[in-house]
């Protein structure tokens, strides 16, 4: 049995993280500030888990929370490209000061190994598709540049002091769980709630951007591989982790409608500051270091994920 902590644990992916890793037989801690995450996320886990309402930004409980941890995975952030443009300053705080906390923490505890939650955001709006991890980095929105100065500490601190970091570059995670109320919300956790009840949702801009939405299971697979990889095929790597397929907002939104049996048609507002425009990614450096496959495809992942809104009663 390995020890787990989870920054953001109450967050949508770290819970899912937390789930698998308990039915695995692992032990697991978890910190979260529920500032985006939620305690109902974990309520169901809560007697099986070590949870502590912690800030990611105090040393000294991150210091208390590495104790005797075997893997730490940093999922803890405020992950949201229109938020950072507005409050850059709290983007950073939470994305970098919190992940150099993280990372100090973890090295002066002496974890095996570090795995974080890096975003494809920082490709930024390259017209090259699909983006690997060899293309320079181009981050548009302050959150792109935080999650990628995230990435350079992972490096850094395995460099440094020859901590086992692996970052891995998420592109548009998605699933139970994930928070459609906020504004900040990511798209498809919005949609599919607003057309749960039959509620227009609006497409920002025309509706041809693209994603590689990624359903959250593989990320979590993914998460687990980079725990157990050989250190020389994934220790102070950067991996996308994703599907490999893109789809547009246009497309997203048919499926949807067959999904929902929502009849109606999306209201076209204006484009995001910030966006970028196509998201696809190359995803051969995992599947050849971490022995990653996407498990679940994306129509699959919408349906898995139309049908826990519909039974949670969120929608
Ligand atoms: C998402 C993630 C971010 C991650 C990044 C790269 C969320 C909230 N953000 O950013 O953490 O690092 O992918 O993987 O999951 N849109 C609409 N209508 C809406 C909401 C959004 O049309 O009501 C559009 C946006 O303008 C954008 C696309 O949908 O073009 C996706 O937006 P969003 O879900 O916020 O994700 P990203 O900005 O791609």
């Amino acid at each position: 049995m390995s020890s787990y902590l989870i920054t953001g644990i109450a967050g949508f992916i770290g819970s899912a993280l937390a789930r698998e890793l308990l039915q695995r037989g692992e032990k697991v801690r978890g910190i979260d500030n529920l500032a985006t995450g939620k305690r109902e996320n974990i309520a169901e886990i809560l007697s099986h888990i070590d949870f502590r309402e912690k800030d990611i930004l105090d040393l000294d409980a991150m210091k208390q929370a590495c104790s005797g941890v075997d893997y730490v995975l940093h999922q803890a952030a405020i992950p949201s490209v229109p938020k950072s443009v507005l409050d850059p300053i709290g983007s950073n705080r939470a994305n970098v000061d919190g992940t150099v906390n993280v990372l100090v923490a973890a090295r002066d505890a002496k974890v095996k190994r570090v795995i974080y939650a890096a975003s494809s955001s920082a490709y930024g709006d390259t017209p090259t598709l699909p983006k690997d991890e060899r293309m320079t980095p181009d981050p548009i929105s302050p959150y792109a540049v935080a999650k990628l100065a995230g990435e350079r500490y992972m490096i850094s601190f395995y460099r440094c002091y020859g901590l086992e970091t692996v970052a891995l570059r998420y592109f548009n995670i998605f699933g139970p769980r994930q928070d459609p109320s906020s504004p900040y919300s990511g798209v498809l956790a919005k949609f599919i709630t607003l057309m749960l009840k039959s509620q227009q949702p609006t497409i920002f801009g025309d509706g041809e951007q693209s994603r590689d939405f990624t359903y959250v299971d593989n990320a979590v697979e993914a998460n687990l591989l980079a725990c157990k990889a050989p250190a020389a095929e994934a220790v102070g790597k950067v991996f996308n982790v994703a599907t490999g397929r893109r789809v547009t907002l246009n497309e997203t939104f048919k499926l949807l409608q067959q999904i929902t049996s929502y009849s109606g048609v999306p209201i076209y507002g204006q484009e995001r500051a910030g966006d970028i425009k196509h998201s696809l990614a190359d995803i051969s450096l995992a599947e050849k270091h971490l022995a990653y496959k996407p498990k679940v495809n994306f129509e699959e992942g919408l349906r898995q994920t139309v049908d826990w809104y519909q039974k949670s009663g969120m929608d």
